[in-house]
């Protein structure tokens, strides 16, 4: 298994461009189903996970060809409804094809997705939304099995805001007989570029933005021709590397709104930072100030940047403190980071941080996607050397991080 070798301590400084979304291009990948055409999409990061939803959109007999970040979808002869657990055990986004192909193909077999590396992660919401949309649906052997579902309009209202659930059933509602309205939806940027991608392929969809989305259904679609937004946790991440660091990087291709709480969060460390439309440099104070975060849905502070926030408020001149309210479990970075140093006390979901002047390289394992860009950050700022094991869980959701870091002038190189 690959490991980064990284030896930390000096400030980082230049300029990074930020890669396609990961969590923007997996649901617009799952809407390719919903039209039998060949499809476009620009800008998609060339990542584990994007290779793997290629790999089940191909299973299901769709043709896909990465050309550098373009990827072409041809979906005219899809045939298959079955996405297997070997794939979907690796990546839980896979469940974003049960709308489209109950949408299309009134039928679908795909497998409940587990639970992840910090604990259970319910897909509830996706399948009372589809039965409340006229599905019939039920748990076969591990399989989510749907059957016969000319999918109809419905009201459904969300317990708790859900990325997923929203882009779920967003799809399942373009083609759905009447009208759907979705209250409590997402707004996490994600969700509202696939309503606009699909509004631009000539679905019904009014309330993007807001709380409260409606959706008419129509017959068809057209072939869907986009470039995916900017990344927003790989700049929030990038961001916070000059925190961590105390250098100067310059983020380039992002949408500054998009990541805009973390940034906040940053400022109050102690960066300083000077935002344009679609490029944000950050610079790192001698040593950052401790914050509070309470991470929430969008346009709240991002869980995805739980990790990286921790990993900067372990070397604050201070305490901090650091709650997830979205996954209240999310925390297996934290033994790892008290092995270079850190002194963080948890208590349920809430993260105390008490600052140290500085971390201490060790060897350290990665258990999830942010979880290891987190021990990343901490070792680029620690003393002599840090082992980061299991890396492939970075390569899930970051494109040449370790080549982008060099470019910053980063000591660090990966082990095979
Ligand atoms: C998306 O996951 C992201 N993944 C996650 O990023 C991100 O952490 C999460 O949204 C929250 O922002 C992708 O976009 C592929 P949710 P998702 O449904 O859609 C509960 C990363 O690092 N819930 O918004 O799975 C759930 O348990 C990944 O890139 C239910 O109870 O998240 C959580 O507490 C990790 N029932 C909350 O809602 C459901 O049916 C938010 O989850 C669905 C969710």
């Amino acid at each position: 298994m690959d490991k980064l070798l990284v030896r930390g301590g000096k400030p980082l400084a230049g300029t990074v461009r930020i890669s396609g979304s990961k969590n923007a291009a997996l649901p617009v990948m799952a809407a390719t189903l919903l039209t039998p055409g060949v499809h476009r999409l620009r800008n998609v990061p060339r990542l584990r996970d994007t290779q793997t939803f290629a790999r089940v959109l191909e299973l299901l007999g769709a043709k896909v060809a990465f050309d550098g970040n373009l990827l072409t979808i041809d979906t005219q002869d899809a045939n298959s409804v079955e996405a297997p657990y070997e794939l979907v055990k690796t990546m839980r986004a896979s469940i974003y094809v049960l709308g489209p192909l109950l949408a299309r193909f009134g039928r679908a077999k795909v497998s409940l997705p587990g639970g992840c590396a910090w604990g259970p992660r319910p897909v509830n919401l996706h399948l009372t939304g589809l039965q409340a949309m006229g599905a019939q649906l039920e748990i076969d052997h591990g399989y989510i099995v749907g059957r016969n579902a000319k999918l109809k309009g419905a009201t459904i209202g969300f317990d708790v805001v859900s990325v997923g659930a929203t882009a779920q059933l967003m799809m399942a509602a373009v083609l759905a007989q009447g009208t759907t309205v979705l209250e409590n939806a997402a707004l996490e940027p994600d969700v509202t570029v696939l309503g606009e991608v699909l509004v631009g392929c000539g679905a019904r969809i009014e309330g993007l933005g807001s709380r409260r989305l409606t959706i008419h259904g129509v017959p068809s679609l057209q072939p869907i021709d986009t470039t995916i937004i900017p990344d927003r946790i790989e700049a929030a991440t990038f961001a916070a590397v000059a925190a961590m660091t105390g250098g100067t990087i310059r983020l380039e291709n992002v949408i500054p709104d998009q990541f805009e709480a973390a940034l906040r969060k940053l400022e109050e460390s102690g960066c300083t930072l000077q935002r344009s439309a679609d490029a944000v440099t950050v610079s790192g104070a001698a040593r950052p100030r401790p914050v509070s975060v309470v991470t929430q849905p969008f346009p709240g502070f991002p869980t995805d940047m739980q990790a990286q926030m921790i990993a900067v408020c372990t070397i604050a001149d201070g305490t901090s403190v650091v709650e997830d309210t979205i996954y209240t479990d999310r925390f297996t970075h934290v033994p790892e980071l008290a092995r270079m140093g850190a002194r963080i006390e948890l208590k349920g979901n809430v993260a105390v941080v008490k600052g140290v002047d500085r971390l201490a390289g060790a060897q350290v394992m990665a258990t999830d996607l942010r979880a290891s860009a987190c021990l990343v950050i901490a070792a680029l700022a620690a003393q002599g050397e840090t082992l980061v094991d299991r890396i492939y869980h970075l390569d899930r959701g970051y494109e040449s991080l370790e080549q982008k870091l060099v470019a910053l002038g980063a000591d660090i190189r990966r082990i095979h």
